[in-house]
């Protein structure tokens, strides 16, 4: 027992029952210095910074953080200010205007065009696509004079500080699939699609457009040519959001429609939104 006779271990001392003894392993010095480094660093990192709750408020730290929080932030608008007078000056005169007398600043378009495209770029362009024009079936082209909602500054600015929520009904139960079929040809013969040509079918489409079973013309007009309070499109153009083959239509028809434009005033700050605004608005169809 070569090796226990190395590492003899020291006891207490102490020896019950004759030959009970007690071991005495003092723990290893590593282990002992490491523990007494976290008290130290507890201490020292109680003074130095936020630490115990105090009631309501908390003991502040001899770095007092928030307030040094506070002076970071107002070193870096000095910084900006200094080093990009005229971004600072862009920034501020746009929190001070709307987005439609920024669109006549051609100095603030300037800064708009370039600020807003990483906006849109970060922000919309995942669901947009990156020069703003859609995707067919999913998300409406922005670069274009068709509006759901209208195209109009004060329009814009409502879509992205609440969202839009488009409700098109479903109409499976409402109409029989050769009335679908009917109503389908009216609304393709309207944007002059190829398929939709059957004279009777368009005639009896008509009828159900009007009547009060489907009643199409509450939600898009009597003239079909649609309503932009409800996000309701135009049905006379040959723009279509979801698609104009005769499938396409049938299913808007049967399923209904929901599109969702997120709602933006919680993500975006409101200058960010006013730049934005500007910049889907001079994309191509602002009015
Ligand atoms: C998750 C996908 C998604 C994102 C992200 C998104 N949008 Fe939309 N947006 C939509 C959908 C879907 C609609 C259509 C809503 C409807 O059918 O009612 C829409 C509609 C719009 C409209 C109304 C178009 C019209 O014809 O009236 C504008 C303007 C718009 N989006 C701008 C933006 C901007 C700017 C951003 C970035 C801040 C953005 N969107 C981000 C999905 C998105
Ligand atoms: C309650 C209002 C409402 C009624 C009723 C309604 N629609 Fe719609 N319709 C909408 C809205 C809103 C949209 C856009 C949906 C979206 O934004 O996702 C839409 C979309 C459509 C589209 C898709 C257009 C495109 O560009 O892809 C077609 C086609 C259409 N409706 C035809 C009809 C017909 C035909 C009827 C009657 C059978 C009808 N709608 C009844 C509100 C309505």
């Amino acid at each position: 027992m070569a090796s226990n006779e190395k590492h003899q271990v020291q006891t207490t001392g102490h020896t019950w029952d004759g030959d009970l003894a007690e071991y005495n392993n003092p723990l290893p010095q590593w282990w002992v210095w490491v523990f007494y480094a976290t008290v130290v660093f507890a201490v020292v990192y109680w003074v130095l910074y936020p630490a115990w709750p105090m009631g309501g408020s908390y003991t502040q730290g001899v770095l007092d953080y928030s307030k040094r929080a506070k002076l970071q932030e107002a070193t870096s608008e000095a910084t900006l200010r200094e080093q990009y007078p005229e971004r600072f000056d862009a920034l501020n005169k746009i929190a001070e205007m709307s987005p439609a007398a920024i669109a006549k600043d051609e100095d603030l378009m300037n800064f708009v065009n370039s600020s807003g495209k990483v906006l849109f770029g970060d922000n919309c362009s995942a669901c947009h696509g990156a020069g703003g024009q859609g995707v067919v079936g999913h998300y409406p082209n922005l670069a274009d004079s068709d509006w759901l909602y209208g195209g109009t500054h004060s329009d814009i600015r409502q879509t992205l500080i609440n969202g839009r929520n488009g409700y098109m009904p479903a109409h499976e139960d409402k109409l029989s699939d050769q009335e679908i079929e009917a109503v389908a040809t009216y609304v393709g013969d309207l944007a002059g699609e190829d398929w939709a040509q059957d004279p009777q079918k368009i005639e009896q489409g008509e009828e159900i457009f009007h009547g009060d079973q489907a009643a199409c013309y509450a939600c898009h007009g009597q003239d079909a040519k649609g309503n932009q309070t409800l996000g309701a499109p135009n049905l006379t153009d040959a723009i279509w959001f979801y698609g104009g083959e005769k499938e396409t239509v049938i299913e808007t028809l049967v399923q209904g429609r929901q599109g969702e434009m997120p709602a933006w005033q919680d993500r975006l700050s409101e200058s960010e939104i006013k730049i934005l605004t500007a910049y889907v608005h001079a994309l191509g169809g602002g009015q």
